[in-house]
């Protein structure tokens, strides 16, 4: 099984994603981890990323399409996998359709939610500087404040999760990546699921999409 995770910075992609690997087996490839990554090893091109993403810009479509492509030859994706923030213009759509042949992605689920709930869920989002789990201030708080529950790591907060740079990051999506909803709504497998609610009753619905099929 091939899937896509689809919506606005925020819309809980990663959270979901980690539940849908755990479940399914289906590994979680996250663009935005694999660059933050990159940033933390430090190299001429993590300064790069790093440039562009505090600023809430797009990465280069032909970078991300080079780096996805070899990414989805290894071997561990045979068994399936999950995409989360790729494809994110319809360039790289297109690029993916190229990739796989036209076929392979079994559904892309778009999680959708309002600007204002995302800005919250944005605002409010720390991460472990250790493990990477993310926590919310106040919808997902860890036992002891800024403690990782997992790995006792101190947490931290994202450089573009900053108010303005939240503003950006949501218009660069409204015109770059909206566009993706109805590319993939003509060729029969988007579906469409609520953000809102809290996160098992998302991933609930994300399952009831998946379970229709298998
Ligand atoms: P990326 O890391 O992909 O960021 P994003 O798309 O902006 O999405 P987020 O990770 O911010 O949100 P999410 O949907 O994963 O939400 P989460 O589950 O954490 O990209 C970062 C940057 O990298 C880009 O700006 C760009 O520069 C670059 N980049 C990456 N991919 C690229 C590409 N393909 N092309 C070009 N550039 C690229 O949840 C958010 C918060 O809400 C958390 O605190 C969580 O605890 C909480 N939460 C989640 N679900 C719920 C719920 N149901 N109820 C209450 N709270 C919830
Ligand atoms: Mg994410
Ligand atoms: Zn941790």
């Amino acid at each position: 099984m091939n899937l896509i995770l689809l919506g606005a910075p925020g819309s809980g992609k990663g959270t979901q994603a980690k539940k849908l690997q755990a479940k399914y087996k289906v590994l979680h490839i996250s663009t935005g981890d694999m660059f933050r990554k990159t940033v933390e090893e430090k190299s001429a091109l993590a300064e790069k990323l790093k440039n562009i993403m505090e600023k809430g810009k797009l990465v280069p479509d032909e970078l991300v399409i080079d780096i996805v492509s070899k990414r989805l030859k290894a071997d561990d994706c045979r068994q399936g996998f999950m995409l989360d923030g790729f494809p994110r213009t319809l360039a790289q759509g297109r690029a993916l359709s190229g990739i796989l042949n036209g076929n392979g992605i079994d559904f892309v689920l778009y999680i959708e939610l309002s600007e204002n709930e995302v800005v919250k869920r944005l605002s409010g989002r720390r991460l472990c500087s250790a493990c990477k789990t993310g926590y919310h201030v106040v919808f997902q708080p860890p036992g002891k404040e800024n403690i990782c529950d997992k790995c006792g790591g101190s947490l931290f907060q994202r450089d573009d999760d900053k108010e303005d740079i939240i503003k950006h990051r949501l218009k660069v999506y409204n015109e770059e990546t909206a566009p993706l909803i109805d590319y993939y709504l003509e060729s029969g497998i988007l579906r469409k699921v609520s953000g809102n609610g809290n996160i098992d009753k998302v991933f609930e619905q994300l399952c009831s999409v998946i379970n229709d099929k298998h």
